[in-house]
């Protein structure tokens, strides 16, 4: 599903964020990213939704080569996955339905499709009873929650994570990362870059670890 060849990345100043590296992640499979900060982990992360090209190597996700892609194939293939990036915040003038309901709408599904799927994910998430609150009105937890809902919605290929538990406690870390098992257990693949190695630990998937832009460990 996703191959990495030789990939490296440098910015200003020879920083090296990513280097030669190689990788392969399966249909379904359930991989952490770790490693200290300014390993990598959302370098690779950026470069795997296409939102920034490698300085060398090549990434092919899906069969497809994200070097050749079109800016118009670019649109399409970043709605092709589902990300959970700390920067990409929920609309805090939108209720919860409508959060959710932005992605079906923009892919441009039919209105009672749309209606049906946005509130089956937000009752698997378990926030139905919250639809029209505002993400204002949330716990820390709750609008993770919502996160993941949007980022499910259309039945991504591949859903990729950055820090989806950052602030989060413990428990409702490992309760996020239950979804994510869910998720993954209907055959989505899943990428996720975390620093927390408990969590790592209690979820027991495979994990690779960068540092200084090279992978050090796999397990
Ligand atoms: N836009 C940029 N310009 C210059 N250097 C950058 C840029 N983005 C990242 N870097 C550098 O690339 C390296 C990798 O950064 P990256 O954000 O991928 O690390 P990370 O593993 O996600 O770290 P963290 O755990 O702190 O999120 C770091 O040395 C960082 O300073
Ligand atoms: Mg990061």
């Amino acid at each position: 599903m996703i191959e990495v060849q030789h990939v490296s990345k440098t910015y200003a100043r020879g920083v090296y964020a990513l280097r030669d590296l190689s990788l392969h992640i399966g249909k379904g499979d359930f991989v952490f990213l770790t490693g200290p900060s300014g390993a990598g982990k959302s370098t690779l992360l950026r470069l795997l939704l296409r939102r920034d090209v490698p300085s060398e190597g090549q990434l092919i996700v899906g069969g497809r080569n994200l070097a050749e892609l079109t800016p118009r194939q670019v649109q399409a293939y970043r709605r092709s996955i589902g990300f959970v990036f700390q920067d990409f915040k929920l609309l805090q003038k939108k209720t919860l339905l409508e959060n959710v309901a932005f992605v079906p709408r923009v892919l441009g599904l039919g209105a009672s499709q749309q209606q049906r799927r946005t509130f089956q994910v937000l009752k698997w998430v378990g926030l139905q009873h919250r639809m029209s609150a505002y993400p204002r009105e949330l716990s820390g937890g709750e609008q993770q929650r919502v996160a993941i809902a949007r980022a499910i919605v259309n039945d991504p290929l591949i859903i990729l994570a950055d820090e989806p538990t950052g602030n989060l406690d413990p428990d409702l870390s490992l309760e996020i990362m239950n979804l994510f098992r869910e998720i993954n257990a209907r055959g989505t693949t899943v990428v996720v870059a975390t620093h927390d190695r408990e969590l790592i630990r209690r979820v027991g998937r495979r994990s690779l670890t960068l540092d200084h832009g090279e992978i050090v460990e796999t397990t």
